[in-house]
């Protein structure tokens, strides 16, 4: 046994093939099952996919580089739980691509901050930080309450999503224009046919200004709902997770 394995250690190009063969066994025993995604994470009641408006929000928290500074994940840790909530489960960003975890915190995580604040107070926070937390060092986002928000690749963003596994169906897809537009109009016709789409969508007027569907309403409209779609006093985790 230890004379072949004398084999190994005088080449040294053997044993690196003998290396990688052996870590690549490990690595297929962790990474093979996570492919059967079905059966990896937990349905859990509630999860939906993102309106056509919280999607777009979505975009523009992504290109505005918010999770350079924000994680979306909160810990199974004490302190997290304390701070922050229930910690994360892997079916809350099922419909996220690519998911939001981040990997840094220079402000605070915010996988579960809808309903945390009013819609104004995120408007006035989003416009000007400082206004409200004189110590903060987040940049100011005031243009995307001037930025009217692009409509006009609204149902190409649901299609990409469903590519990649979102269940949006042909007629979410259809209709995701009049849905963005339905979702900041409580007195919109629209109305009961979005709830149909999505149930437990909120529905309210994002930015306060009733008469322009911009940016602000979107990415308003997305950090309101994380977080919010499991009832947790209601979940109990499969009885394998625990
Ligand atoms: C340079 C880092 C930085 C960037 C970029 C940044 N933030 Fe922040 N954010 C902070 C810090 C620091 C705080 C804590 C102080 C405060 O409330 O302003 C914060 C706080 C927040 C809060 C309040 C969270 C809570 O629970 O109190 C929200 C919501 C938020 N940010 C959203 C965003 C969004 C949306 C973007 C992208 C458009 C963004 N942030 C970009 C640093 C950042």
């Amino acid at each position: 046994m230890f004379d072949r394995h004398q084999f190994l250690e005088k080449n040294g190009l053997i044993l690196t093939v003998a290396i990688l063969v052996t870590v690549a066994i490990g690595g297929l025993v962790e990474i093979a099952p996570l492919f059967y995604l079905e059966s990896t994470i937990e349905k859990v009641k509630g999860v939906r996919p993102y309106t056509p408006l919280e999607l777009a929000g979505r975009n523009i928290y992504v290109r505005e580089g918010c999770y350079v500074c924000h994680s979306q994940q909160i810990r199974p840790l004490r302190d997290e739980v304390e701070r922050y909530g229930h910690y994360s489960l892997a079916a809350e960003s099922m419909y996220d691509h690519p998911f939001q975890w981040g990997s840094k915190r220079t402000g605070p995580d915010l996988a579960r901050v809808g309903g945390k604040y009013s819609d104004d107070w995120h408007r006035e926070h989003l416009i000007d930080p400082q206004s409200l937390v004189p110590e903060s060092v987040m940049p100011p986002y005031a243009f995307l309450q001037e930025t009217a928000l692009d409509l006009s690749n609204m149902s190409a963003a649901l299609r990409a999503n469903r590519i990649v596994g979102v269940p949006y169906t042909e007629d979410m897809i259809e209709n995701a224009v009049s849905d963005a537009r339905a979702q900041v109009d409580p007195f919109s016709d629209d109305y009961d046919a979005l709830l149909e789409r999505y149930p437990g969508a909120i529905i309210r007027e994002f930015d306060g200004d009733a008469t322009a569907l911009t940016e602000m309403d979107a990415l308003i409209a997305y950090l309101q709902v994380l977080g919010t779609m499991v009832d947790f006093d209601a979940y109990e985790p499969e009885q394998n997770y625990r």
